[in-house]
């Protein structure tokens, strides 16, 4: 049977005064709603804090949202992007790894999902003993810290390794890779394993985002199906 993948437009890459615009503007066309928090201090940018995550989730009660946060600490906000409404939050390795594990429980603890999020440089094998208990591996495939970055390539070896990985041990995970994507990498990002396709710039740098993804949607799918 072919794969499903799902793609999450990033609204960190919709226009600041217009994001209920740009989310409206893809048509109902997309399966998560990323959304980018940072903190100015783990990556040299801030973007949205927990009242952006409320307000997307209640313009649009049914969606998933998918809340990737880049902040170093984590404990003192999670809990408000919980009260938001996340359906998922993403946390990075590398942000307190002693705190990683108790983290990840609480936010499963909160009946949302739960995400581990790792910087290109940073090895799959580090997450060894959270792998089990994770909803979402995000494998960071630019720098974090800014949309509109250019993919990097040797990030697709940890995305194959994370596919082994799954196999081997019977994981349950979903492959989520974010930055640098665009409709003329996404069919080989999707054929090397990757189950989320997290897309900023591409889709609403596009002067029709819904058709956007609607034309990378279907390249990918066709893709898969050929075994491409
Ligand atoms: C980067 C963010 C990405 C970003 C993707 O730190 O985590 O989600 O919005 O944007 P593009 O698709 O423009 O690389
Ligand atoms: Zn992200």
């Amino acid at each position: 049977m072919t794969r499903t993948v799902l793609f999450a437009p990033s609204v960190l890459g919709a226009d600041p005064l217009n994001v209920g615009a740009a989310v409206n503007s893809l048509g109902g066309n997309f399966d998560w709603l990323h959304v980018d928090v940072m903190d100015g201090r783990f990556v040299p940018n801030i973007s949205f804090g927990a009242a952006m995550a409320g307000a997307l989730r209640k313009r649009y009660p049914e969606s998933f949202l998918d809340v990737h946060l880049m902040i170093d600490p984590v404990d003192a906000l999670l809990p408000s992007f919980v009260a938001a409404g996340a359906s998922q939050i993403s946390i990075h390795a590398e942000t307190e790894p002693q705190l990683l594990h108790s983290r990840l429980s609480r936010i499963r603890g909160a009946g949302i999902g739960a995400g581990v999020a790792i910087a290109p440089v940073t090895l799959v094998e580090q997450l060894r003993f959270v792998l089990p208990m994770v909803d979402t591996v995000v494998v960071m495939s630019v720098t974090p810290g800014f949309g509109g970055q250019s993919f990097i390539e040797e990030t697709l070896e940890k995305t194959r390794d994370l596919v082994r990985l799954r196999e081997v041990e019977g994981y349950n995970y979903r492959i989520q890779m974010d930055g640098g994507i665009n409709l003329k990498n996404a069919e080989r990002i999707a054929a090397a394993g990757c189950d989320v396709l997290v897309m900023g710039s591409a889709v609403f740098g596009d002067p029709n985002p819904a058709e956007y993804l609607a034309k990378v949607r279907s390249r990918v799918q066709k893709c898969l199906s050929s075994r491409c």
